[in-house]
């Protein structure tokens, strides 16, 4: 599935429709009050200092959970996404993103795991990227795909950022952590710049068990671990010299084979107790229904690649009909521990995006919905966290009109026409997805290309979006759609130097 030395990233976005060639090495994966807020907020945003990098001036500096940072010449955060650093829905109590990560931890129970959720998600590049061994010209890294306060602080990609500052605090045999993290991304109704990942480590000591073997140790923890009756498909073997090496000089394959078994173990735990409590509400929502799915789920094991594991693997689970790709994880690299100041330790690391799996738990349709304060969708939720039997699917309290406005330009304005370099404008459409997140928020359900050309004699680019007006909460009026739509060409200009054709 992943290219010889590609990138997997389960919950790193979808790249599909990209236009970046670099970004070929990402892959698929890893939502009011009594104003229409985030319509009319965005709106409110669109002065040149609330703008992303493609502005021509940013604040000096900005201030985050209390924090003031400096920016530079790198700053291409929105006002509307740093507006969402303080909602925390992994903390409201009965949010179903908060639900989410209660089941996840309850499969993972203390002491031997301790639970991080309040880690700021303003971290340094060293921390996301080059503490994990992310190399210098990851894609991950590119302005186009991450939020930077400043050249070396940015808002937190995954939740990985953490990582070598637990391993350093030695704290537990094991930990998760929840938090938010920020990725520029496309709009549609699974992809938002802000979602939540719940990151999981376990760590055994070779001085610390008996006789010092490990391998023995962790099989003792795996015996101890629950079984369930999921039909797992696991064809590969637990690592493999090209596609999935074992760290050699760090690990026997009898240790790693058993950090991967009950890694595997683990995880299938957890997302068995997630599908099985959807499938319980699905039930306990339809009671009259005599036909009630008896299937067993079937989960299945693919090799992946993470700079920060090996091996690695995605775990993908059947549902409705489908493959879908849970989560990531895998042996976590000695590198880590090594760089933590704790040699005789090792293990395995995974990481899970929340959103994803609460859409399929509480069969939410669009993820804007996470973030609405909408009484008609959080009330749908209250007394859960505490009882999770009364835990149901999402009932949809609308369903809006669509209004597709399309956008057509060239690239790189005038300038640009001249000498047939109109196609080697410096353009990522996730700078296009910015401006109408910053000027629309969530009024907009998606974006898509629909058309791109080059022009045969002044080799210019043209692109067509189309953009789907939509409100969650209510309907839009045709002059409201209209203005925003004027202002989200305005912004393209402004921000972009396009030419509207
Ligand atoms: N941080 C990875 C991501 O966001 C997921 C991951 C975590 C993979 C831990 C392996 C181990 O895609």
């Amino acid at each position: 599935m992943v290219g010889p030395k590609g990138i997997a990233s389960a919950l790193w976005p979808r790249t599909g429709s990209r236009a970046s060639i670099t970004l070929l090495v990402r892959r698929s994966s890893p939502l009011t009050t009594s104003l229409p807020t985030r319509c009319w907020r965005a709106a409110y945003s669109s002065d040149a200092a609330a703008s992303p990098s493609t502005a021509t001036t940013s604040p000096k500096t900005v201030e985050i959970n209390g924090k003031k940072y400096t920016t530079d010449s790198w700053f291409n955060v929105s006002s509307t996404v740093l507006a969402l650093t303080s909602r925390k829905l992994h903390l409201q109590k009965d949010h179903p993103v908060a639900i989410t990560r209660k089941i996840i931890e309850s499969v993972f129970p203390a002491p031997t795991y301790k639970y991080y959720n309040e880690f700021d998600p303003v971290v340094s590049t060293h921390e996301n990227f080059d503490s994990l061994g992310f190399p210098p010209d990851h894609p991950g890294r590119a302005r186009s795909d991450t939020y930077y306060i400043n050249k070396d602080t940015l808002l937190r990609t995954h939740t990985s950022a953490h990582e070598a500052e637990l391993f350093r605090a030695r704290a537990s045999g094991g930990y998760l952590l929840s938090a938010d993290v920020y990725r520029r991304d496309e709009v549609d109704r699974s992809h938002y710049p802000v979602f939540h990942q719940v990151e999981g480590a376990r760590v055994w000591d070779r001085t610390k068990v008996p006789g010092g073997n490990i391998a023995a140790a962790v099989r003792a923890d795996l015996d101890r671990l629950p079984t369930h009756n999921m039909k797992v498909e696991d064809p590969n073997p637990p690592f493999h010299a090209e596609r999935n090496p074992l760290q050699a000089p760090h690990h026997s394959p009898d240790e790693a084979a058993a950090i991967a078994a009950h890694l595997k173990r683990s995880l299938e735990l957890m997302v068995n107790e997630i599908f099985s409590r959807a499938k319980a509400a699905v039930a306990a929502s339809k009671p009259t229904e005599e036909t009630q799915e008896t299937e067993p789920l079937r989960v299945r094991w693919v090799e992946a690649y993470f700079p920060f594991t090996s091996p690695s693997w995605e775990l993908e689970v059947f549902y409705q009909g489908d493959w879908l790709e849970v989560l990531g994880c895998g042996v976590t690299k000695q590198e880590l521990h090594i760089n933590a100041g704790s040699l005789s330790q090792l293990g395995w690391t995974f990481g899970i995006g929340l959103e994803r799996i609460a859409m399929l738990l509480f069969q939410i349709p669009d993820i804007r919905l996470f973030w609405s304060r909408d009484e008609r969708f959080l009330a749908q939720f209250r007394g859960v966290e505490d009882n999770l039997q009364k835990l149901r699917p999402f009932v949809p309290f609308s369903r809006h009109p669509a209004c597709y406005k399309d956008v057509s330009f060239w690239l790189g304005g005038v300038s640009a026409a001249g000498g047939g370099k109109g196609g080697a404008v410096d353009w990522h459409g996730n700078d296009l997805m910015e401006v109408v997140r910053d000027v629309a928020g969530d009024c907009v359900e998606d974006v898509r290309l629909v058309d791109e050309f080059m022009h045969p004699k002044t080799g210019r680019r043209s692109m067509c979006y189309r953009i789907n007006y939509r409100s969650l909460e209510r309907t839009l009026t045709n002059g409201e759609t209209n203005e925003m739509h004027e202002r989200v060409m305005k912004g393209l200009v402004e921000r972009l130097g396009v030419e509207i054709r």
